[in-house]
């Protein structure tokens, strides 16, 4: 049986428009991951939705005055059709407001609280007097217990990432009405984390060799200091999952106690659609089985310490393999803010410019160790200088040329002398390097040793010159031609993870039939008393494989066009322009 691969993306709350922050940090990596995965052969199943809940929906609802259901309505679709365009092949992206989700939520409630890893105890919280209102997390901003910032969230400092209990917040204010929150008690449930705490050390000190640096050390700072306490995970609102608890009529389950499961119950939905109820269990239950969590930083204490501390007092089930958190996108030089309005919306985006050369963009520079910065006038250059002049052009000049000498087919190619059989030889070893670095998450390294390859193979093309060759010797042409095509086949398996539209239409150029990239579609799923959107990926008809390529001679070419488009100068200046517009 194949391995199973678990690719669990960060899920985006339906609150707004995803931006290239997101897509860069987080729904990006797992894509090119999961698209590696399934070419190598693997079980994967890439799972996420829209994180309906909490205070950032209700926030949203309040200021636009609709219901939190209607911001859901509005934001849900639109990311899922920015996905679908950028080709993120979710097998299943859903939402947590479904009856599937609050079932798997409530069950993980009740047995974490059976295990008594939840309990019960009253707290103090805010309570805003003026609003006559209890202020959870994202409604109270106040100066960071921990690290001394100004402008701390209720939940979590910016600032140092670590979560915060509202209550510690120093200077409150509530951000409804600005007045000073009165400390009010109120009953509660409780994650027991305290309790969790040595199992979670133990665990991270366990083989956690592959993770990423900021990530281990983060945690291990967090769980070696013990000082992981009780957290609430229930609240005094009307939105959310209701607690399956007699007399806690009026709470709700916190946000992100029911987001984190997600990874699971989206998982048992998908193999319930599919038909296939129990086959969640191998990616869960199946001690083989891995699991990646693609997220952004300031999720890492969810993925590291808390979800895995759910996974452990549970029972049973597949803790975390690795968590591949990613630093931030800024965007010319600023840091990317909604309420400063200065971002770029993927849909936007992709209004103006094709998916494949964002996708490049967005790895070649991606925020894996250090916070990274886009500029438009990089991306103008990436475009041009690399997809279009480097790769791009390598592979139409030369589908072009043995279309029209070779009679629309592959060439028959004679003995291969030193140079032809260096360059396979440098495409072959770039299988086992590039498939190596996105084994470890490198995606940017990854990307940069194809490109490598794709200048080898330019090389070889201007010492060969086969458009002087066939002047003098067609033998010796044909054989160059021959190389430079398997090249360049090869050439579109490794860049397949990263460009797979561009790389679909080459594998139609280069004479083959079938999809690398699968079908995805935009589904509507009903349950007994709701219905929900969905973006779904069906790979049956996928046939790429992460192997050289083995072109036949005499293969028949289609007619090939450029892959991508030199973009104009005067765009850097215009979509600047564009974002100060905006700006506040
Ligand atoms: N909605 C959260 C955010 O955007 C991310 C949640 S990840 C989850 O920060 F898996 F926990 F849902
Ligand atoms: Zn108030």
């Amino acid at each position: 049986m194949s391995e199973k691969i678990l690719v669990a993306v960060a899920w985006p709350y339906a609150n707004g428009r995803v931006h290239l922050g997101h897509i860069a940090g987080a729904y990006l990596p797992p894509d090119i991951f999961a698209r590696y995965q399934r070419l190598r052969g693997r079980d994967v199943l890439m799972v996420s939705g829209s994180d309906t809940h909490g205070t950032p929906i209700t926030i949203r609802a309040e200021e636009e005055g609709i219901t939190p259901r209607e911001v859901v309505d509005r934001y849900h679709p639109e990311n899922i059709e920015a996905f679908r365009q950028l080709g993120l092949t979710f097998d299943l992206f859903t939402e947590t407001d479904t009856e599937n989700h609050w079932a798997v939520t409530q069950d993980m409630f009740l047995r974490l609280l059976e295990n008594q890893y939840i309990y019960r105890d009253t707290m103090l919280a805010l309570y805003c007097p003026y609003c006559d209102r209890w202020l959870p997390d994202r409604y109270v901003e106040g100066t960071c217990p921990h690290c001394g910032a100004p402008g701390a969230r209720g939940d979590q400092c910016d600032a140092c990432q670590r979560t915060i209990d509202a209550t510690q917040l120093i200077a409150p204010r509530c951000t409804l009405c600005g007045n000073t929150p009165q400390v009010r008690e109120t009953e509660h449930f409780f994650l027991d984390l305290g309790r969790l705490n040595k199992p979670l050390l133990d665990w991270v000190r366990t083989d956690k060799e592959h993770w990423r640096p900021n990530v281990l050390n983060f945690t291990l700072n967090v769980l070696e200091s013990g000082e992981l306490r009780g957290r609430p995970i229930t609240r005094d609102i009307k939105w959310g999952i209701p607690v399956p608890v007699e007399g806690y009529e009026d709470k709700r389950i916190y946000v992100w106690f029911d987001a984190v499961i997600g990874y699971l119950a989206a998982t048992k939905e998908w193999a319930k659609i599919t038909g296939q109820p129990e086959a969640w269990r191998e990616w869960w239950q199946n001690p083989e089985a891995r699991s990646y969590y693609f997220i952004g930083k300031d999720n890492i204490p969810f993925h590291t310490m808390i979800w895995p501390g759910m996974l452990i007092g549970y029972g049973g089930l597949n803790l975390p393999y690795d968590v591949p958190a990613n630093e931030y996108l800024n965007v010319e030089g600023r840091k990317l803010s909604k309420s400063r309005r200065w971002f770029i919306e993927a849909l936007d985006f992709l209004t103006r410019y094709d998916p494949d050369p964002l996708r490049y963009m967005l790895t070649i520079n991606a925020p894996e160790r250090t916070d990274v910065n886009f500029t438009w006038e990089e991306f103008l250059r990436r475009n041009n200088d690399e997809l279009v002049a480097t790769w791009g052009n390598l592979a139409n000049r030369m589908l072009t040329f043995a279309y029209k000498n070779f009679d629309k087919r592959v060439p028959e190619p004679g003995e291969l002398d030193a140079a032809d059989q260096a360059l396979l030889a440098q495409v072959s070893d770039a299988f086992q390097q590039v498939g190596d670095l996105l084994e470890e998450c490198k995606f940017k390294a990854a990307i940069s040793e194809v490109m490598a390859v794709a200048h080898a193979a330019n090389r070889y093309l201007d010492e060969k010159a086969p458009w002087f060759q066939i002047q003098e010797d067609r033998a010796r042409a044909a054989t160059t031609v021959y190389v430079i095509l398997r090249a360049i086949d090869s050439l579109k398996i490794l860049f397949t993870p990263f460009l797979p539209f561009t790389c679909q239409r080459l594998h139609e150029y280069l004479g083959y039939e079938g999809s690398i990239i699968g079908r995805l579609y935009v589904d509507t799923l009903a349950e007994e008393h709701k219905t929900h959107v969905a973006l779904r990926y069906d790979a049956d008809d996928l046939v790429g494989e992460w192997a050289p390529s083995q072109l036949p001679a005499g293969q028949v070419l289609r007619k090939p066009k450029p892959l991508f488009k030199k973009l104009d100068e005067s765009i850097v200046e215009e979509e600047i322009a564009r974002m100060q517009e905006r700006a506040v």
